[in-house]
């Protein structure tokens, strides 16, 4: 079969800058059809800029964004289901009447947008609430109202700019499904994050940027084995602070907890002498796992800091010696860009 010419969203070389501020210094993946893609990055790492150009709202200095091909400023509107960032209603207009309105303008007749509007409200256990206006619900619930709005015209691509952000776990929970049968239908999926457990459960590739720059990128499970560590996840009756490891040579407590730790060993070290070492202390160990690095983690040794935190860019260049800069992240930052190579190339 010839499938050289695979539908995707290709973006080529994004720059853009804001006055001194370099935005997007140079941001190239590709997203495969079909599959839920995590954009991920800690804030103002060119997130929602990246997104914003993508469709149009905004233009980049240089590059290019193709969509099938074609360049995303051609494609028809209707091709994108966008969840911005600043979430938007009519604040005084009913939710059902706003989302038939909006549906209007993608040319969907009164009674279907009603019907589909109302199976979303129905779905999402807020049917109740379609007479009521916009701001008279929850910021939970109006953030269900602005994502059904972006999907009611069943666009082929959602870009879902930090969709999870402020919804309590019911939500966030109905909101992974929805993604799941979306993409079900065929849709392909765009979400940026900063909140990392969100992605190994639902993507299949990701691509993490910082400072405007793709740092790694790829599908999970490669992107997770890239760095040739492993983890090892590990709980011990009684013992949380297992302060006996400091003799294990190789080992180190990167996450403490009451649940379980989660350790760093050295590639030269067998996984199994962490066990060894434990059950010959006599310890009762409840659980033992060998896995890759999470997502969170291989940000944080890519970023030098944890997602959540803040960077303020403060002019090109300046970063590294600015008051932005993050404790101990002067190696970390540098060290990832070296692995950036074939990040997301299409195949
Ligand atoms: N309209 C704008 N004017 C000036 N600076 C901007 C503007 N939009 C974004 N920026 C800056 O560009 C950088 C990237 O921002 P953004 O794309 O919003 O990041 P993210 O969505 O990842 O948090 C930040 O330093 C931000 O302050
Ligand atoms: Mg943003």
């Amino acid at each position: 079969m010839s499938s050289l010419f695979v539908v995707s969203l290709v973006l080529d070389n994004l720059t853009k800058h804001f006055g001194t501020v370099t935005a997007l210094d140079g941001i190239s993946f590709s997203v495969k059809p079909g599959e839920v893609f995590g954009f991920l990055g800690g804030n103002g790492a060119g997130k929602t800029t990246t997104m914003r150009i993508v469709l149009d709202i905004l233009r980049a200095d240089s590059g290019s964004v193709t969509w099938n091909g074609q360049p995303t400023a051609e494609a028809p509107r209707a091709t994108w289901g966008y969840l911005p960032e600043e979430r938007g209603l009519y604040p005084r207009m009913g939710v059902l009447d706003q989302l038939v309105f909006l549906g209007d303008l993608y040319k969907l007749s009164r009674k279907e947008a009603a019907r589909r509007a109302k199976d979303w409200l129905e779905r999402f256990q807020i049917a109740d609430y379609a007479k009521r206006r916009a701001e008279e619900l929850s910021k939970g619930n109006q953030q269900k109202i602005q994502f059904i709005a972006a999907v009611l015209h069943e666009p082929p691509v959602l870009l879902m700019d930090e969709p999870f952000v402020g919804l309590d776990p019911v939500n966030v929970a109905l909101l992974k499904e929805a993604f799941l049968e979306m993409k079900g239908r065929g849709a392909t999926i765009v979400f940026s994050t900063h909140q990392m457990e969100m992605v190994e459960e639902l993507c299949e590739s990701v691509v993490l940027i910082d400072r405007g720059k793709v740092v790694l990128g790829g599908p999970v499970r490669e992107v997770r084995r890239s760095t040739g560590r492993q983890v090892i996840r590990l709980a011990i009756d009684g013992d949380t602070e297992l302060a006996w490891l400091a003799d294990v040579p190789g080992v180190r407590v990167v996450r403490p907890g009451q649940d379980y730790a989660e350790l760093d060993v050295e590639q030269s070290v067998d996984p199994e002498t962490v066990l060894r070492a434990a059950l010959d202390r006599g310890k009762r160990v409840t659980q033992f796992l060998i896995d890759d690095p999470s997502i969170e983690e291989i940000f944080i040794e890519k970023v030098g800091r944890k997602p959540t935190e803040e960077l303020h860019l403060v002019g090109t260049g300046a970063a590294s010696g600015g008051p932005g800069a993050p404790a101990g992240s002067g190696a970390g930052a540098g060290a990832g860009t070296g692995a950036s190579t074939g990040t997301g190339a299409p195949a």
